[in-house]
């Protein structure tokens, strides 16, 4: 079958990497992809969030399924209006992405379903944020209700900073709209894990775990990114942390949503807190985790294109998915600057060296001129490596990284500590 697949960064790189090899599928159709899915699909350079490009495009091309990636045009329908032209789509609605694109929604829905997570309010107004901050005092959580490419929350140690972040959040000056409404939190402490599940209906299929590294720097200090690196498994999820993120977190968050008239088609990704007190949710998103999806691809064993049409057509009961034992892990090589201003357009050498070292380059922020690869993004790398341990994979992405030859790139290099200290 052909394929067509919308996003154009790490996350469907790996996506579009799997597809080419499945069995099940002939072809695959990016928009707009980038340089290194290229290499294994068909690009056509329409941008994720044209929503009207991408229907003409989809009516074109008639893939037999479109995989949506990103959240952007998940939040803006595309789901709707492809299934409207009666294409089969892995990807929720805008209704059912209203978990990941308003987090005073999935606090609320949360609460309603009775999900463990963190106390929390919601605000509009900047001095009843300012007192319920001064009231709870720090640490303290301020995170801006809408999408903001993962850099909307702070995790402020003191109230001031917090009260800052609120009054700047709901001024519209650094989230625009997003941060209209905020959350404020109840800090938790504990360690983090990504635990994602393929939904369709009732049938909700739980991926291997991962782990992501959401600060800039190494040790988890710095601000909070779209992610600096990750692994899968996660030895955090152990057998009882996933069946408790099932029974107390996906199954009745998914029948909250049916209960308001929103099924569900696609990844449904809980963000969760291993505290003392028990598994909490930090987040929810509808899409694959990026760069949780880099590892998980690389372990994946199935035919990924017969597993996302089966979803797409309401048939995901008959799927089991198989994974290979050995651990992937990604580690992101970032524009210097990122996640503040960056200069873009430098060139990036010594791609092919990086991947004879055994590991595979998956693309996020690049584009090709003049035969050179050069950076466009933020995140703009995801170097990926299999091992035997999550250090043996480690070993592999580090080694190989002696040989890009790129001066205004980044990378942490802890990626994965948490499970090789343990
Ligand atoms: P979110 O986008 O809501 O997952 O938040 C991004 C990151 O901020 C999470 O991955 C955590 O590292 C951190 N975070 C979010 N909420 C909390 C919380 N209530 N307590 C502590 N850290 C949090
Ligand atoms: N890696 C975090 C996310 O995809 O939201």
């Amino acid at each position: 079958m052909k394929v067509l697949v919308i996003g154009g960064g790490g996350r469907e790189h790996a996506l579009c990497w799997k597809l080419a090899q499945s069995e099940s599928v002939s072809e695959v159709v990016c928009a707009p992809g980038n340089p290194g899915i290229a290499k294994v699909a068909r690009c056509v350079d329409i941008a994720a969030d044209d929503i009207g490009g991408l229907i003409d495009l989809a009516q074109a091309e008639q893939p037999r399924l479109v995989v949506i990636g990103p959240e952007a045009p998940l939040v803006l329908g595309l789901a709707d209006r492809l299934r409207a032209h009666n294409i089969a789509v892995f990807g929720p609605s805008q209704a059912a992405a209203e978990l990941e694109g308003s987090k005073s929604f999935s606090k609320t829905l949360m609460d309603e379903a009775k999900v463990p997570t963190a106390k929390f309010e919601i605000h509009t107004d900047a001095d009843e944020a300012e007192q319920c901050i001064r009231a709870w005092g720090a640490p303290i959580v301020v995170k801006a209700s809408g999408l903001a490419a993962g850099k909307g929350v702070i995790v402020a140690h003191d109230v001031q900073e917090a009260v800052d972040a609120a009054r700047d959040m709901l001024s519209g000056n650094s989230f625009g709209d997003a941060g209209s409404q905020v959350v404020i939190e109840e800090c938790l402490i504990g360690e983090e894990a990504s635990c994602l599940f393929i939904v369709s209906g009732d049938t909700i299929l739980p991926l291997a775990s991962s782990q992501d590294h959401k600060a800039l720097l190494d040790g988890d200090q710095g601000p909070n990114t779209g992610g600096m690196g990750a692994y899968s498994p996660a030895p955090c999820v152990t057998e009882d942390v996933a069946n408790n993120v099932m029974e107390q977190v996906a199954k009745p968050i998914i029948a909250a949503l049916k209960a308001r008239g929103i099924p569900f088609i696609g990844t449904l990704y809980a963000g969760i807190m291993i505290t003392e007190q028990g598994i909490k949710t930090l987040e929810f998103n509808v899409r694959f985790g990026d760069p949780e999806c880099q590892p998980l691809m690389s372990r994946l064993t199935s035919d990924l294109g017969e597993v996302l049409l089966a979803a797409a057509e309401s048939r995901l009961d008959d799927v089991t998915l198989s994974w290979d034992e050995r651990v992937a892990l990604c580690v992101v090589v970032a524009s210097n600057g990122y996640p503040a201003a960056f200069e873009k357009g430098q060139t990036i050498a010594g791609l092919d060296d990086v991947e004879r070292a055994g590991t595979v380059v998956f693309h996020a922020g690049t584009a090709e001129q003049h035969g050179n690869i050069i950076n466009t993004g933020g995140r703009v790398l995801g170097v990926t490596a299999l091992g035997n341990s999550v250090k043996e994979a480690q070993t592999t992405v580090y080694d190989a990284l002696k040989a890009l030859d790129w001066l205004g790139g980044f990378y942490r290099k802890d990626i994965g500590y948490r499970a090789i200290s343990k």
